[in-house]
C-alpha cells in the first residue's frame, strides 16, 4: 500500500502543468512507498482554477495561498509562482510545518533565500526545488561518468541557454505570461531564469564556482507596462555572459540571451577534461555526446553520440519507461524529480536539490549582478 502525500500546488501556468502531470504519472511507473494526492490547486481567479482542477483531476480549489497552507489536509505545498512570491509563500508554509517543492530560483536574491533555508531547516520539514534538468538521464549519466573518474582533471566547462522571444521591442512587461520582464516580479532576467538552470546543472557536474566576471546588457529600455499602463524602465538584464574559475582549476563561460534569433530553449554545456569530454543538449535530449581519448587516435576517432536509451543503471531512470531505443523527453525530468523527492521522503536521504543547495545558485547569481554593475570580478562565497 502507498502511503497518499496531498499536494496543494500554487499556480496552475507552465510549471503548474508540468508538476500535475509528473504527479499524475510518477506512481504509474516508479515502485514508490508514497503517492502524490491532487488535493487542491490554488490560484487567484476560482472560474480558471475549478476549471484547472476539473482538466487535472484536484479535489478542490483556493483561491488565496495563505487559506492553502494553513490546511490541515494538505502535506506538501507546490510553488508554481513567478519568483517574487516564492519567499512569502515558503515562509508561511515552513511556519505551518509544510513539506515545499519550489520552483527556481529559489529566491529574488541570496538575502532571500538564505532566509527560506533557515525557515525551511528550522521547521525541519522535507524540500525540493525544481532544477530539473539534473533529471534528464543524459545529464544524470554526465554525472554519473564525472563521479566514476571517466574525465580527469577538468579543464573547461561551457554552458549557453538561448532565446530569442523578447526582440519585439513592442512587446509589453509585466502581469500574466510576461512577468519574466519585469524586474519587480521575476528578480532578474535570464540570468535568473535562463543562467539559473544551467549554474545549478554546472554547480552538480563540476563543483563550486570560486570567482566570476559577468556582463549584461538591456536592449530594449522601456517597455509598457501592462499593470501600470504606462512605459517604464525595463530593469532586467536582456542578456548576460559570465566567466569564471571553478575550485576544481577549470574555466568556464556561460551566455545567456533572449536576443539569439533562432533560438527558443538552446540550453547546452560541454565539459573537456583531460581523458574525455562531455557534451549535451536540450534540443536533443537523450543523447550525450562523449569524446573518450582512452579509445585511441587512430583515423576513427571522434565524438560519440550516445542514445541514452538502455536500461538501468547504465542509463539512469531508463528501465522504468519503454523498452531499450525508445526516448522519452522534456516532462519525464519533472516525473524523475517527484520519484526521487518521494525516495528521499521514504529512505530519509533527502534527494537534491534542497533549498540550501539551491541556495548556492543564488550566491552566484548575486556575484553575477554585482560583477556585470561594476565590471570587476568577484569572489563567490563558499556557502
Ligand atoms: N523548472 C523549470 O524548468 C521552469 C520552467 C519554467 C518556469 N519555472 C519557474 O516556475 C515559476 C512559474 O513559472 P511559469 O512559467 O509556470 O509561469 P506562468 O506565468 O506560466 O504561471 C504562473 C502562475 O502563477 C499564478 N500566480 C501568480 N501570482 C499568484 C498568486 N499570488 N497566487 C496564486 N497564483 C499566482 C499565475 O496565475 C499563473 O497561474 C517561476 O518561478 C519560474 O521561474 C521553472
Amino acid at each position: 500500500m502507498t502511503k497518499p502525500l496531498n499536494i496543494g500546488m500554487i499556480g496552475y501556468g507552465f510549471m503548474g502543468r508540468a508538476h500535475s502531470n509528473a504527479y499524475c504519472k510518477v506512481n504509474h511507473f516508479f515502485d514508490l512507498k508514497y503517492r502524490p494526492v491532487l488535493k487542491a490547486v490554488c490560484a487567484r481567479n476560482a472560474e480558471n482554477a475549478k476549471a484547472f482542477a476539473d482538466q487535472w483531476g484536484y479535489e478542490s480549489i483556493e483561491t488565496d495561498w495563505r487559506k492553502l497552507v494553513e490546511r490541515k489536509d494538505i502535506d506538501v505545498i507546490d510553488i508554481c509562482t513567478p519568483n517574487n512570491t516564492h519567499a512569502e509563500i515558503a515562509l508561511a508554509a515552513a511556519a505551518y510545518k509544510k513539506m515545499i517543492l519550489c520552483e527556481k530560483p529559489l529566491a529574488m536574491n541570496g538575502p532571500e533565500g538564505l532566509k527560506m533555508v533557515q525557515a525551511i531547516e528550522k521547521a525541519g520539514v522535507a524540500n525540493m526545488v525544481w532544477y530539473n534538468y539534473r533529471r534528464v538521464p543524459a545529464v544524470t549519466l554526465a554525472k554519473n561518468l564525472i563521479d566514476e573518474g571517466k574525465l580527469g582533471r577538468v579543464f573547461h566547462y561551457r554552458a549557453k541557454f538561448l532565446q530569442d522571444w523578447t526582440i519585439k521591442a513592442d512587446l509589453p512587461q509585466g502581469g500574466q505570461g510576461l512577468w519574466r520582464i519585469d524586474v519587480a516580479a521575476a528578480g532578474s532576467g535570464v540570468s535568473g531564469d535562463l543562467l539559473a538552470h544551467c549554474i545549478d546543472t554546472a554547480l552538480w557536474l563540476n563543483g563550486p564556482i570560486e570567482s566570476l566576471s559577468a556582463t549584461t546588457e538591456t536592449f530594449v529600455k522601456e517597455r509598457k507596462h501592462n499593470l501600470t499602463g504606462k512605459v517604464e524602465k525595463v530593469g532586467i538584464d536582456d542578456a548576460c555572459m559570465f566567466m569564471c574559475r571553478f575550485a576544481n582549476g577549470s574555466l568556464a563561460t556561460f551566455e545567456s540571451t533572449r536576443y539569439a534569433r533562432g533560438h527558443k530553449a538552446l540550453n547546452t554545456f560541454e565539459i573537456n577534461g583531460e581523458n574525455a569530454s562531455l557534451s549535451w543538449d536540450l534540443h536533443d535530449l537523450h543523447r550525450l555526446g562523449v569524446y573518450d581519448y582512452k579509445e585511441g587516435e587512430g583515423k576513427l576517432r571522434g565524438w560519440k553520440s550516445v542514445h541514452v536509451t538502455d536500461n538501468s543503471p547504465e542509463h539512469p531512470y531508463m528501465d522504468k519507461w519503454w523498452v531499450p531505443g525508445l526516448q522519452i523527453g522534456y516532462e519525464h525530468s519533472f516525473v524523475h524529480q517527484v520519484a526521487d523527492f518521494l525516495t528521499g521522503l521514504a529512505s530519509g536521504k533527502p534527494a537534491m536539490p534542497d533549498f540550501r543547495d539551491a541556495y548556492r545558485t543564488q550566491v552566484v547569481l548575486d556575484a553575477i549582478m554585482e560583477s556585470a554593475k561594476d565590471g570587476t570580478w568577484k569572489k563567490v562565497a563558499a556557502v
